[in-house]
């Protein structure tokens, strides 16, 4: 019989995937990966039945290329058994390689996106991309949600004292303003300065006397290594704030990040199930489900 909705779930999103397809009333079929000692990924999918549309979730963390691998063969394996594939990559590995910042840099976004196509993908959502330039590059239809409101109703539960929002750099300001209008606060950007080829990172600002002795929240895209993070808390703790909380989508937390973080001083970490964690406490399946059409 031809089913209507299937969801799959590679290995990196299983649980994500359970959610979103309960929340879609649709089959769910788990996907069995063997990973050699090579490298190599063996991907199983039994039980898996033709539908009129096959939805794969799974995103691209560490082990990035290998998550990579194995969303593109789901995918392709979809289109033999639908003629709808729309894949959800709540968190979109190499995201932030965009575009050309150096002379010589190869834009491996556009290379991605090239693949997805490639292998039959009709629709792609997406949760907080690093930026919505990198969905340009993509010849089929994207569409890219935002957890900042699931994030803040989080931090409403949170017994905060006159809280702002801070954004570690310019760039995440207007992330910060949708985050504070939200919550109903004030929202402030820091100035960040990176080095493009020591990823090395500096908090540019003079002086905030505004933040004194109150609460303040970080909010930002993704955690990596932690160095913006580290870096703005550090700042911010140095103009006599009261508890500093980040608030992200994606928590990579590279090399012992978490445990860094805190020892700048941050009082707690959270973050969204984009990419399952310590930290990770806010669901998303409900806007990715709100999405898919
Ligand atoms: C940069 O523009 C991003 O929004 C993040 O702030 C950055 O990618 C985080 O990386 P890391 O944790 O390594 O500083």
């Amino acid at each position: 019989m031809l089913k209507k909705t299937t969801v799959i779930g590679g290995n990196a999103s299983e649980e994500l995937a359970k959610k979103i397809a309960k929340k879609l009333k649709a089959s769910f079929v788990k996907t069995q990966v063997r990973v050699f000692p090579d490298g190599e990924s063996k991907i199983t999918l039994s039980k898996i039945q033709k539908s009129q549309h096959v939805i794969v979730v799974q995103s691209t963390y560490p082990p990035v290329d290998t998550n990579l691998i194995q969303v593109l063969s789901l995918v392709s394996k979809s289109k033999q058994i639908a003629s709808k594939v729309t894949v959800a990559i709540p968190y979109m590995g190499y995201a932030r390689q965009d575009r050309e910042f150096l002379p010589g840099e190869i834009v491996t976004m556009q290379v991605i996106a090239g693949l997805f196509k490639a292998v039959g993908v009709t629709n792609m959502i997406v949760v907080d991309i690093h930026s919505l330039i990198g969905l340009k590059h993509f010849k089929i239809k994207t569409k890219n949600v935002s957890a900042i409101p699931e994030l803040a109703s989080h931090f409403k539960k949170l017994k905060l004292k006159e809280p702002i929002v801070v954004s570690p750099d310019q760039g995440g300001k207007e992330r910060a303003r949708i985050f504070a209008d939200n919550l109903g606060v004030d929202h402030i950007a820091l100035t960040k300065k990176r080095d493009r080829k020591t990823g090395k990172v500096q908090i540019m600002n003079g002086k905030l006397s505004q933040v004194i002795g109150r609460d303040l929240i970080i909010v930002d895209d993704m955690i990596s290594t932690g160095g913006s993070i580290i870096k703005a808390a550090q700042f911010l703790k140095k103009q006599s704030c009261k508890r500093v909380y980040v608030a992200c989508t994606h928590a990579l937390l590279m090399n012992d990040a978490e445990r860094r973080i805190k020892k700048a001083g941050v009082t707690q970490i959270i973050s969204t199930n984009t990419i399952p964690g310590s930290t990770s406490v806010v669901d998303v399946s409900n806007i990715i489900a709100k999405a898919i059409v």
